[in-house]
């Protein structure tokens, strides 16, 4: 049995004042403008603490779909790589970046993602990779069982606007690696940012959405069976994609950190089991108690168990 669990939208918070005072005079206004509009969401740093102490015990490949940071400020990069070396040291960690981590043009182009958590994506199938500034995409591990394959959804955008762009040649790339033996021969657990499936109107999948998504969906056409991914939408959720070959698991985390009255909003961890023989055996949740001392086993919203 292979475990994978998935956590996702960290939003680890700058606590320096000095960055804190420096954004509220330039374009990260935006960032700080979503923080407060979501301020419904309460990101608690102890839940966090308690997710990642817990995953890295759970399983036997824990993955993060994105936002790990809030605003892209370095001490934020330098504060979540530490918790992760953390969790790396028990457990191996893949991750993708999520808007959040990317924002500015020169966030993006400065590299800065793929210089704090390069570790954490090194390919066994690097020639199948693009050379994207978060770094090296789509990202395969093969595992036992599974072949998990990373992309990166994150692109800088103007002020306001959240969605995320996989592009062309990352698409292209995808469909070389899902017809690679090596992973046609394992249960593909594909990573991506934003939603794959999104029924809003098209206007709303502009602003904050998976602009490609269509075309996504279209690229998974080869797969029998397997996980998607993805994070963003802070709740949990489940939703089977039908492809040409089969169906696939589209499964969302919540925000590792979210203090929420709603279980399937609060802090916890997804964990997915996979057979010896790469069936899918289990898809639940682990949800931290409103206490924060304590999980619970839960199923996953929209999923019939
Ligand atoms: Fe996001």
């Amino acid at each position: 049995m292979f475990r994978i669990a998935h956590i996702s939208d960290l939003h680890v918070l700058s606590r320096t004042n000095a960055e804190w005072r420096s954004m509220l005079f330039n374009k990260r206004m935006t960032g700080y403008a979503n923080t407060l509009l979501r301020r419904g969401r309460v990101h608690r740093r102890e839940f966090l603490i308690a997710v990642l102490q817990a995953v890295s015990t759970a399983a036997d490949h824990v993955v993060i779909t994105g936002d790990i940071t809030n605003l892209a400020l370095e001490s934020e990069y330098q504060d979540a790589r530490s918790l992760l070396g953390g969790v790396a040291e028990n457990v191996e960690v893949t991750v993708v970046p999520g808007n959040h981590d990317i924002y500015l043009p020169p966030i993006f182009h400065e590299r800065h993602f793929a210089h704090h958590f390069g570790d954490f994506l090194e390919s066994d199938l690097p020639e199948l990779a693009l050379d994207l500034p978060p770094g090296p995409f789509p990202c395969v591990k093969l595992r036992g069982p599974v072949a998990i394959v990373a992309l990166s959804s994150g692109v800088p955008r103007p002020p306001f606007v959240a969605a995320g762009l996989l592009g062309d040649p990352q698409l292209d790339a995808l469909a070389k690696v899902l017809a690679h033996p090596e992973v046609v021969r394992r249960t593909a657990v594909v990573l991506v940012h934003h939603p794959p499936v999104d029924g809003r109107r098209r206007i709303a999948q502009l602003r904050d959405g998976l602009v490609d998504a269509a075309a996504f969906r279209r690229t998974l056409a080869p797969l029998r069976r397997g996980l998607v991914l993805f994070g963003h939408v802070h709740k949990r959720t489940y939703s089977a994609l039908a492809t040409a070959a089969g169906s696939v698991n589209v499964i969302s985390a919540s925000g590792a950190a979210l203090d929420h009255p709603n279980p399937s909003v609060r802090a916890g961890f997804n964990v997915y089991e996979i057979g010896g023989d790469g069936s899918v055996e289990s898809i639940r949740a682990q949800v931290l108690d409103a206490s924060g001392l304590a999980f619970h086993d839960e199923a996953i919203a929209g999923r019939m168990e």
